[in-house]
């Protein structure tokens, strides 16, 4: 007789930073009603992973690993508006791509962030001035805690600065599909300085979404490694927010510091802080600071997760002897 395929099976756990990380039970799931079962057989230490853009592994997992591999893609349309529903095994970029591609805008400063769909909202990406908070309509979850399926509207999701509820409390919140509101017209969101020189470079005036979206990838081809070569995690680091103080007195001993007011405190570039500690470009061992995005580091090849922390944990010492300032890791960090 024959017996269905076993869930789980031992495998290498997927991750852009690519460490070697291997699991002795890893499960592909193709849809949510598998990623349900799948997280109910693996129990409540069970891990749930999309593309592992934003998370430093270990170098073997016990857990089980639970990957959400499903994809799928619903517009629906409403007048001016339109609400784009995305299953959460879909890549980031792909999403930005097809929205564009239907005349839809609202993702254009979001293009080539890498990732899933469904990671997007852990840590409410961002980039150019625009966060995804303000594009989510509602994240349909399976709540571990409950076991059972939930729709949260934006508010319930808890959106800060690289920040939601999906993470504060990641263990209980499985990503199954998030809706968007996209709009025909929108106005665009050209403020943030790269933005507008790229255009200008380009000789565009009155951008359209697709515009922005190119000037965009353009901005980021040149100042971010491409996972396809150069295994990273975007910013390694979040930036850091500092009381008005202590902004205060660096404004005085650290001219020229980037210093940007935000609600609880001044925002500063950790680019700049690790720049100023001398680490743009430095390599140490298998794991390399990126010359032109000193926020990133790279896998020059053969490091481990370990590598990465270790050299993570140089650089925020650094700048905290420097600037009293501590640098809070953006990726999540896994133990075995
Ligand atoms: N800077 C330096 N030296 C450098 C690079 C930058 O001093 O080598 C200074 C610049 O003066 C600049 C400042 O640092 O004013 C900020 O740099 P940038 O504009 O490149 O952006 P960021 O704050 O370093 C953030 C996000 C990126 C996002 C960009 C663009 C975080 C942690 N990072 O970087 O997101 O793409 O803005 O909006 O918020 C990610 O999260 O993975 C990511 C790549």
């Amino acid at each position: 007789m024959a017996t269905a395929a076993p869930l789980f099976a031992s495998g290498s756990v997927p991750n852009t930073l690519r460490v070697p990380c291997l699991a002795d039970r890893l499960c592909w799931a193709r849809s949510e009603a598998q990623l349900i079962e799948a997280l109910r057989a693996g129990g409540e230490c069970a891990l749930l992973l999309g593309q592992g853009s934003n998370v430093v592994l270990p170098e073997r997992l016990d857990q089980p690993v639970v990957i959400a591999a499903w994809r799928g893609l619903r517009l629906r349309v409403r007048g001016d508006e339109a609400l784009l529903t995305c299953a959460a095994g879909e890549s980031w970029h792909g999403v930005v791509r097809y929205s564009l591609g239907q005349g839809w805008a609202g993702l254009e400063n979001l293009a080539l962030i890498p990732g899933s769909a469904g990671a997007a909202p852990i840590q409410n990406i961002g980039a150019y001035g625009v966060e995804l908070s303000e594009r989510v309509v509602e994240v349909r979850v399976f709540d571990r805690g409950e076991k059972r399926v939930r729709t949260l509207d934006a508010e319930a999701c808890g959106f800060g600065y690289r920040d939601s509820l999906f993470k504060t409390d990641s263990a209980r919140y499985a990503v199954l599909s998030l809706t968007l509101r996209l709009a025909r017209r929108l106005a665009m969101r050209l403020d943030y300085p790269d933005v507008g020189l790229e255009l200008q470079r380009q000789g565009v005036t009155k951008p359209t979404p697709r515009q922005v979206a190119e000037a965009v990838i353009r901005i980021r081809r040149r100042k971010l490694p491409d996972p396809r070569h150069w295994g990273n995690a975007g910013s390694f680091f979040k930036n850091p927010i500092v009381a008005p103080g202590q902004a205060e007195r660096l404004a005085q001993s650290e001219p020229g510091l980037v210093a940007h007011p935000v609600s609880g405190g001044v925002k500063l570039a950790a680019a700049q802080l690790i720049d100023r500690c001398g680490w743009k470009g430095q390599r140490r061992g298998g794991v390399g600071v990126w010359h032109r995005q000193p926020l990133v580091l790279v896998n020059l090849g053969a490091a481990s997760g370990p590598d990465l922390l270790a050299l993570g944990e140089r650089i925020r010492r650094s700048v905290r002897q420097r600037f009293g300032v501590d640098l809070e890791l953006e990726p999540s960090v896994l133990s075995d």
